[in-house]
């Protein structure tokens, strides 16, 4: 086949997706595929539709790339690509949008205060719950721009922050627990939860460092966890993915309250990462699927 992979791009998470990107070409090569690599800009969009991909593998991360934007353009120009469509993209992208749609579903959330750039006045703000709390960017991933709060000070400089990055900001409860997440992957109607995977940090936080350096952190798959929070999760995840009426993948993220209370949703990942230290590729890794497959079979089930 022959297969064009966008990756790089002009997000915030350029450097990830260089990452993902190169994982990616190298296991459609080895699979002995036609690969042609673009380092994606909106300027280049004419060059991809002559190359008569195939299919486009989308390695890219955040804006422009996993925000539905270049989905809607694809879509325009009937070339196929991998992985969920416009609305789904551009909502997982949204993270208090999703929110809604996350707690209509009757899977837990963080408490949250959104902040929009233009309406913002520091001397107005009313958050609702207590110190730590966290300040995030609402469409930007990697925890880049995201600051963890112990006190107001730290929240204002926080959110000072975040508007750099985004014209809406997210103020959200701090549930202290254990991080996990769970890959979802398969055909419409019939998506499965991958095993549990569990992530202890070096770092307090489970950070970019944390996300990226090598060995910034261990992937406990299966997660150390009881079989009815297991399925639990699979289960949420699973709805969480069709929820937002995504396609083919998915990663979804969540906390487990270290009071034993139900797990809280983070945020769905329309394109996970799939670089060396990335989870899905490791989810994947434990039902027998190596890189090489899981990207082929992302493929043929975006075919479908
Ligand atoms: N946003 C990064 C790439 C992830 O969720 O894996
Ligand atoms: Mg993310």
């Amino acid at each position: 086949m022959k297969i064009a992979v966008l990756y790089g791009g002009v997000s915030a998470e350029r450097e990830v997706s260089l990452s993902s990107g190169k994982q990616i070409m190298n296991a459609l090569e080895a699979k002995g595929h036609e690969v042609i690599g673009v380092d994606f800009h909106p300027d280049r969009l004419e060059e991809i539709i002559q190359l008569n991909a195939d299919i486009v593998f989308i390695g890219l991360h955040g804006k422009y790339g996993e925000d539905g934007k270049l989905q809607s353009l694809l879509d325009m120009l009937k070339i196929p690509y991998v992985g969920s469509g416009v609305l789904a993209s551009a909502l997982a992208m949204d993270k208090a949008r999703s929110k809604q749609f996350f707690k209509n579903a009757g899977i837990r959330t963080a408490k949250e205060v959104v902040l929009e750039k233009k309406l913002y006045r520091e001397d107005k703000l009313d958050v609702p719950f207590g110190f730590p709390l966290v300040v995030k960017p609402n469409h930007e991933g990697s925890t880049i721009g995201l600051t963890i709060a112990k006190n107001k000070d730290e929240m204002l400089k926080g959110i000072a922050s975040a508007l750099l990055h985004d014209h809406t900001v997210m103020v959200e409860e701090f549930v202290s627990g254990k991080e996990v997440t769970v890959a979802v992957m398969g055909e419409k109607g019939s998506v499965n939860a991958l095993p549990v995977v569990e992530i202890v940090p070096k770092n307090e936080y489970y950070d970019y460092e944390s996300k990226y350096a090598e060995g910034g952190s261990v992937h406990y798959v299966p997660a150390r966890l009881d079989e009815k929070t297991t399925s639990l999760l699979q289960k949420q995840a699973v709805l969480a993915h069709e929820v937002l009426g995504c396609e083919v993948y998915s990663r979804v993220d969540f906390i487990i309250p270290s009071d034993g209370s139900e797990p809280v949703i983070l945020e769905v990942n329309t394109l996970p990462g799939m670089t060396p230290t990335s989870l899905f590729p490791d989810a994947a890794k434990e039902v027998g699927l190596s890189y090489p497959d899981m990207i082929e079979k992302l493929i043929q089930l975006s075919l479908q």
